[in-house]
């Protein structure tokens, strides 16, 4: 996180002394985060439907929670400068994927690809990029499938598109990097490296048991399946 004065300093950077100018350059932000907050809630709709439509009939649903956040004007400046591009707001749109970010958590990880599938193949979403940190996990153990998706926005006017970062993950891997992140602002603390081991453990003992529970669901709905041919006249 940036200090206050670290922050104030980035301020003074980008606006201008003039507060005609200061005031147009916050009225745009104001409508880029609006537009952000706009392609939030149209993603956010499209993944309430498809779990409407797959909890139906008595199916299990595949999502269980929908999170989603917008990035914090500060967070954003602290990118940019990361990144080292320009800051500005066009650089905002050109170069940051996750203003608008959501979380999906499932309860099993075959969820996450069907989730992922069925987004991805709506005609109006188009996918920038994928990172499968489920096949490929992250050194640290961290584990879930991120996507960067493009969708058209409305407004009074014209059409926007507008980029979103979709997490998806399974409820352990969310407990899992809920408390990994905490590890993220605690670098001074003594014992950092055993804990980052024991970290690793959980997240390989995590991923081993939501491999164990898909297949007793497999085993489950077998056997109701199984019951229900049974009965069958
Ligand atoms: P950032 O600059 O952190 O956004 O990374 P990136 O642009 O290379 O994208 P990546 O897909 O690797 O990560 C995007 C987001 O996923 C991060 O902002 C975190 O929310 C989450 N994430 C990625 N790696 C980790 C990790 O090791 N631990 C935890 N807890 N979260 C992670
Ligand atoms: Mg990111």
């Amino acid at each position: 996180m940036l200090s206050e004065d670290k922050a104030k300093e980035l301020m003074s950077e980008i606006l201008p002394d003039d507060p005609e100018k200061m005031r147009e350059i916050l009225e745009t932000f104001d409508v880029l985060m609006m537009r952000y907050d706009s392609a939030i809630r149209e993603v956010r709709t499209k993944l309430e439907i498809l779990n409407d439509e797959l909890s139906l009939h008595g199916q299990q649903s595949p999502i269980s929670a929908i999170n989603s956040r917008r990035k914090k004007p500060m967070s954003i400046l602290e990118k940019l400068k990361r990144y080292g591009v320009e800051v500005s707001l066009d650089s905002i749109e050109k170069n940051l994927n996750d203003v608008a970010g959501i979380r999906v958590i499932c309860s099993f990880v075959d969820d996450i690809y069907k989730v992922a599938a069925m987004l991805a193949r709506q005609d109006d979403i188009k996918v920038v990029q994928i990172k499968d940190y489920i096949k490929n996990p992250k050194p640290n153990g961290y584990r879930s499938y991120h996507m960067i998706v493009e969708v058209p926005v409305f407004f009074s006017n014209e059409k926007r598109p507008m980029r979103v970062e979709v997490q998806i993950r399974t409820v352990a891997m969310d407990f899992w990097a809920s408390l990994e992140h905490k590890m993220k602002y605690k670098q001074d603390i003594e014992n950092a490296e055993e804990i980052m081991a024991q970290l690793k453990e959980c997240a390989d003992t995590i991923s081993e048991t939501d491999m164990k529970m898909m297949r007793i669901r497999e085993k489950i709905r077998a056997d109701r399946t199984e019951q229900e041919t049974f009965v069958q006249p």
